[in-house]
């Protein structure tokens, strides 16, 4: 299938103060993003031209404060890259005075997740749970809206909690709550990270096109490949797609799709090397090892000589 690059690179007006570059974004990914190198290896490298780290949590009542909030954020602000935090949360009042929060610090866009399948955030009703329970997307939305009129408010979705039946509803409530875009992973919660097929997954997205209407959607799942982005491209409505895993299998994925230009395959081992630098100690190694073992598999060639390499180190390490 044939890479629709001018497709990919057009920008995205979303509200007058946030503008997405283009239509090939990173989907957040906890535990590999949160760490500043990843946001430099892929600004380094050009992989990425808009950025959403992977949430923050707000339990009710827990507003952080401004100070915190621009400590943790004024690196990704100053890069001056559109970018956007995404929430965790259920208490629609503490949610919306975040947002609040985060533009006084001069964040203009937010992000519900409403799709994180994982047992310790589900049982904080967080995440995934919050499609069990609509009224409150609609809620959290509507009091950010009225709390912070000049954000810009999307939805990380998934396609019903345990039922791809529920979809439509769900999308009926969301677009009573006023929102400006979706990023839309098409498993339900229960569906964890199954295996399904691929007409199911476009079946899915192609409902979600329907629905929403006139909100734009970026289509996410299992895209590791541009033939896998245009396949959603040219099925569904997305105005956009997402990538997670695949970034680390082909780093330069979003790259290719925006500028349809080939990338030196070799570059895979410096966004690597750029991604673990700089984390001291046996942390460092550890995560390096699990960046390897992620980009070429757990039986590749590569990964095998990262951990040959590691245990060298050691042993010469005792040794001196
Ligand atoms: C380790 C890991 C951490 C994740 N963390 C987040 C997160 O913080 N926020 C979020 O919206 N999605 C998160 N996701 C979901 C991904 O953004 C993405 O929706 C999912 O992996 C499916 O897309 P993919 O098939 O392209 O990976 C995470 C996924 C993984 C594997």
């Amino acid at each position: 299938m044939q890479n629709n690059s001018d497709f990919f690179n057009r920008p995205l007006v979303l509200t007058p103060g946030f503008t997405l570059p283009s239509r090939a974004i990173l989907s957040p990914m906890e535990g590999i993003m949160n760490r500043e190198n990843f946001f430099n290896a892929a600004r380094t490298l050009r992989l990425i031209d808009s950025w959403m780290p992977p949430f923050i949590g707000i339990p009710a009542g827990a507003v952080p404060r401004d100070v915190t909030l621009k400590k943790r954020f004024s690196f990704f602000l100053d890069s001056g890259i559109p970018f956007t935090v995404q929430l965790l949360g259920h208490d629609p009042d503490s949610l919306a005075e975040t947002a609040g929060a985060l533009y006084r610090i001069g964040v203009r866009s937010v992000n519900l997740n409403c799709a994180c399948p994982s047992k310790t955030v589900l049982a904080s009703t967080s995440g995934g749970m919050l499609l069990k329970q609509p009224e409150i997307i609609i809620e959290t939305l509507q009091k950010i809206r009225r709390n912070v009129p000049d954000i810009c408010v999307s939805l990380k979705l998934r396609s019903g909690f345990r039922d791809p039946d529920e979809l439509k509803e769900l999308l009926a409530a969301v677009r009573e709550g006023g929102i400006h875009w979706v990023i839309h992973h098409y498993r339900t919660v229960s569906e964890e990270y199954r295996d399904l097929p691929r007409q199911e997954a476009v079946r899915r997205l192609q409902i979600v096109g329907e629905e929403l209407k006139t909100i734009p959607f970026f289509a996410n799942g299992d895209i590791v490949s541009p033939g896998d982005a245009e396949l959603y491209r040219a099925e569904t409505l997305c105005s956009g797609i997402a990538v997670g895993r695949g970034i680390l299998n082909d780093p330069f994925l979003l790259r290719r799709l925006r500028t349809g230009e080939t990338v030196d395959p070799g570059l895979k081992q410096e966004f690597l090397h750029l991604l673990t630098s700089g984390i001291p100690g046996k942390r460092g190694e550890h995560f390096y090892l699990e960046c390897v073992k992620m980009a070429y598999g757990a039986d590749s060639p590569e990964f095998c000589a990262a951990l040959t390499e590691q245990k060298n180190r050691r042993v010469g390490k005792s040794r001196e």
